[in-house]
């Protein structure tokens, strides 16, 4: 029998398939669900939460295209405080791992909204640096390896919890931002975010999306994750630090080719707003493709890609 468990640095899941932030709320709408059991899924990343309430973009948010869908949503959240006095003792008795995804225009609001998750019983505390630094001009954290750095080094000092930075994928070099992460004391790599996108009206020439821009997801960007993932596990393996691969993952064969390339783990998103199983149903897919190869854990296929036969 293969046994499903995974170790991230000091993050232990049941399974290595997580809802991802955005994708899941605070994990109560699923509670709803017919035949979703928090049971199956090793763990769930909550909404993105700043220190303040956020009211997020104008109307529209989201805009399908062919093979993804594009959003804005512009971090709407009820503020740290709501989450973890409020919401947190609601969700805390179900039986998964939750992880607080964290955002800020500061580095003192990261290591702020940090501290506050840090007093609750999530398991982890997943940094997105793809928000705009208001301070430094509205550069964001993840374009920029100095000031990624700087956040993680805030947040490291602000909680002893495990630690995620998600990266974004929208910058030259990945390679050169997770290196900054890692030094500054990331215990895990979650890999990718969205990629920068946009959608035109044709008809009356005008953005579909109130922010005009958005982030890309879903089936549209698994070539592009899959690469970014296979450059930060070539900084990222050999200092051991795991990465929790993302990015148009759907199916359990999806998931088996994000850890051959080098992921631990790996999160499901947009695949969610098509079914809430999904993730249930990847989890018993991956299960019996170890089985059927023999092999007693998801950690015997991390960085199993072979050289190309010419
Ligand atoms: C509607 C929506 C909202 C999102 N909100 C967040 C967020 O608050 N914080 C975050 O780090 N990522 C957020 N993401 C990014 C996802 O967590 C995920 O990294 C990305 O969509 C790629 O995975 P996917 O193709 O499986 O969706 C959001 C994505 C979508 C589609």
């Amino acid at each position: 029998m293969s046994g499903l468990e995974v170790k991230l640095a000091g993050l232990t899941l049941a399974n290595p398939v997580m809802l991802l932030s955005g994708c899941a709320g605070f994990g109560e709408e699923l509670a709803g669900v017919e035949g979703f059991d928090f049971s199956q899924v090793g763990a769930i990343c909550l909404k993105g939460t700043t220190l303040k309430p956020k009211e997020g973009n104008p109307p529209p948010r989201v805009a399908e295209t062919p093979a993804g869908m594009l959003n804005a949503i512009g971090l709407q959240n009820p503020g740290a405080r709501h989450v973890a006095e409020v919401i947190w003792p609601r969700i805390q008795h179900w039986p998964t791992r939750f992880i607080a995804n964290i955002a800020g225009s500061t580095v003192e609001e990261y290591a702020e909204v940090a501290r506050v998750f840090d007093a609750t019983g999530v398991a982890a505390i997943e940094i997105n640096i793809s928000c705009p630094n208001v301070k430094e001009g509205g550069v964001a954290f993840g374009a920029d390896p100095v000031m990624a750095a700087r956040v993680v080094a805030g947040v490291r000092r602000a909680t002893s919890k495990p630690i995620i930075t998600k990266l974004s994928p929208n910058v030259t070099d990945i390679r050169v931002v997770a290196r900054a992460v890692i030094e500054a004391g990331t215990d895990i790599i979650s890999a990718v975010n969205t990629f920068m996108g946009m959608a035109v009206d044709w008809r009356c020439g005008r953005p579909i999306l109130g922010n005009v821009q958005g982030g890309l997801s879903g089936a549209a960007i698994k070539p592009a994750a899959l690469l970014q993932v296979w450059r930060v596990r070539e900084v990222a393996a050999p200092l051991g630090i795991p990465i929790i691969g993302q990015g148009g993952i759907g199916t359990a064969r999806d998931a088996v080719e994000f850890l051959m390339v080098g992921a631990m783990a790996v999160g499901v998103g947009t695949a969610l707003f098509q079914s809430p199983l999904v993730a249930g149903e990847i989890v018993a897919g991956l299960k019996a493709y170890l089985q059927e190869r023999g092999l007693d854990s998801p950690a015997q296929l991390t960085g199993t890609l072979q050289p190309h036969q010419t």
